[in-house]
Parts: structure tokens; sequence; C-alpha cells
């Protein structure tokens, strides 16, 4: 009990090594722009240098978009991120691998993309991506991308989603700035900027798991810093967001239908070579009451709440490519 206590908050983290090839790196940036936890610091013409801030060693939460995104390959992780005790323990086998769909010893990609259909080489090489160019997205490819939503399987065929596009600047700026204010206060309390863990927030953090333990993992406090330090851009200057909204009274599960329409939009806009950030941040300030006439002014009505947004525009240079990803456990009952 004790133990779960102290491991709630800041919980004892391994990090996976990030290494850059000072000979191989092209100085560009690309990394310190698209990582997600704001975990590099960059000065203009030098390398970057992989960093952690507010108690986390490293701000990391290995998703390989650094290497993804590097013209020159510069870039390398070894480990995985493990979290060892507590409520946000992870689970995972820390091997890491990339897409093996073959089952092969050595898998090698390159070779092994030639066998695959168009839509596993879609859920493979797609990346989350923050990176947009300064152009808008066509109504007729926003169109496409709802139409492959509007496609999902859903739980009783209840189809329980509506979708608000919002392309408007600014509105987009309104819903960034809004949510921030909330978003800055949680992780402004939870950082722990002089190193040391300090009591109160240890069982301030602690009870909130135990009420909350999704929403105060320690994860998504790196990606609220790199929107802070980017002036609130949530959205990373997307051209275009659409939020998912679920009806609250949908049969079974509605989350998940709207995470499962939300999927296959991604995909389907991947296909069209457009490029996605799935965003859930600015949901939870969203629901709260003190958004209630920004929710009525973008057509948020009762019985629906929004669940998640895509960010949404033209790839700024390639992002999408393979990356690594942890193995879960997999039982087999033959
Ligand atoms: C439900 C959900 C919410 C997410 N919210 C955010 C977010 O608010 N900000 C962000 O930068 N990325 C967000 N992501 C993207 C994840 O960080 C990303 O999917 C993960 O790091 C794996 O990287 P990949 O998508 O490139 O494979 C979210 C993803 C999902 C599925």
């Amino acid at each position: 009990m004790l133990d779960s206590f102290k491991q709630a908050y800041m919980p004892e983290t391994t990090f996976p090594d990030r290494t850059i090839d000072t000979d191989k790196c092209s100085r560009c940036g690309r990394c310190y722009e698209t990582c997600p936890a704001g975990g590099f610091s960059w000065t203009k013409g030098e390398v970057p240098v992989p960093i952690g801030f507010g108690g986390f060693k490293q701000a990391c939460i290995n998703c390989e978009n650094c290497m993804a995104v590097c013209p020159s390959g510069a870039i390398a992780l070894s480990g995985s991120l493990t979290i060892h005790k507590g409520r946000y323990k992870t689970y995972l086998s820390g091997h890491m691998q990339p897409p093996n769909p073959f089952n092969q010893e050595h898998p090698d990609y390159a070779v092994i993309e030639k066998e695959l259909t168009e839509v596993e080489r879609m859920i493979f090489t797609r990346r989350s991506n923050r990176l947009f160019k300064d152009k808008a997205v066509s109504k007729d490819m926003i169109h496409r991308v709802l139409e492959a939503g509007r496609f999902a399987p859903s739980a009783g065929n209840g189809q329980p989603y509506q979708f608000i596009v919002i392309t408007r600047q600014a509105v987009i700026n309104e819903l960034e700035s809004r949510s921030m204010t909330v978003l800055k206060l949680l992780k402004n309390t939870y950082l722990n900027r002089n190193g040391r863990k300090k009591l109160w927030k240890s069982a301030f953090f602690s009870a909130s798991s135990y009420l909350m333990v999704n929403k105060f993992d320690p994860r998504p406090m790196t990606a609220m810093e790199k929107a802070d330090r980017n002036m609130g851009r949530i959205f990373f200057n997307a051209p275009c967001v659409i939020l998912i909204l679920k009806q609250k009274h949908g049969i079974s599960n509605p989350d998940l239908d709207a995470g499962i329409c939300t999927q296959n939009m991604v995909l389907a806009a991947h296909a069209m070579g457009l490029g996605t950030c799935i965003v859930s941040l600015p949901m939870v300030p969203l629901s709260y009451p003190i958004m209630a006439g920004f929710r009525k002014k973008i057509g948020i009505k009762h019985p629906f709440e929004a669940v998640t947004s895509i960010a949404i525009g033209h790839p700024k240079g390639k992002i999408d490519g393979i990356v690594a990803r942890d193995t879960p456990p997999v039982t087999w009952i033959e």
C-alpha cells in the first residue's frame, strides 16, 4: 500500500537511451520539433540533445518518431520505457521489434513489405504527424476521411458518433488556449522542478490516481509541457481538426466505437498522403463546466461528448515510416 502511494506520483522509470550520431546528424531539428514529449533541446545549426525535465530523467515515451522523421538516420534508441512499480507499472516485455507479420527470426521490413497488402503497409508505416505544411486540406479529402469513419464497425450497428470539422484557425486557437489554462495548471503542479518529490504531491497524485487512474499517468505531462513551450499549440499548427463525439447513451461501449471510427479515418488519411495525429489532450478540459459556452459555440450538445480529435494536414517532409514497438504478451490457446 505504502509502495503504491510512493509510486503513484513520478514512479521509478527506466527510459530508453537516445543517442545521436553527430557525424550523420544534418542539424535540421526535425526530431526536436516532432518529439511529442518535448524531449530534445535544440539550437539552430546544432546537434539536438536528448533531455529530461521536471523530474523525468529523460522526456521520452518510446515512440521512435524522432527516428522516423530523421532524414539522415542519425538517431538510435535502445531499451524501452519501463515503469517499475505502482499504479502506472508497465506490463510490456521490453522487447522492441519492427513489424514482423511473418514471424521471422530476423525480420527485414524492406523485404517483407513486398508481401504485404496496402492496408498492412499503411498500418505499419503510419506515424503520428506533428509537422504540418502551411497548406489547407481540401474539403473533398476531408469528406473522404469522414466517410472512412462513417463505415467503421460499431456495437449493434449503433454508429454512436458525430463529427465536428474545424478549419477556422480562430476556433482551433480558442480550443487550444482554453484547454491550456487547465492543462498548464495540472502539469505545473505535477512537474517537479527542483528534483525532489514533495510529500504533498505524492499524497495528492496518489489520491487522484485512485479516483481517475487513467488521467494521472505521468507520460501525458510531457506533452502538456511541450504544448506550453510551443505557445500552446496542442494541434501543432494543423490546418484542420476533426472532433469525434460519442453519443453517451450508445450501445455497450461508445468510447470503443469512437476509437475504431477514429482509426478508420486516420488510416484512410494516411493512405491519401495526409498526416494525422490523434490528440486527446484537450478532451478533459473540454468536458469541464468552464467550457460549456465553447461547447455550445462549436455544437457539442447533450447527449454527445467529445472523445478525441484528429489533427490533420499535409505532412512537412517524410514522417510516416517504420519503427519498433514492444511485444505484448500473446496467449495462444490451441
Ligand atoms: C487516444 C489517443 C490520444 C492521443 N493524444 C495525443 C495528444 O494529445 N498529443 C499527442 O501529441 N499525441 C497524442 N497521441 C498520439 C500518441 O502519442 C502516439 O500514437 C504514440 O506515441 C505512438 O506513436 P505513433 O502514433 O507514431 O505510432 C494520442 C494517441 C491516441 C491513440
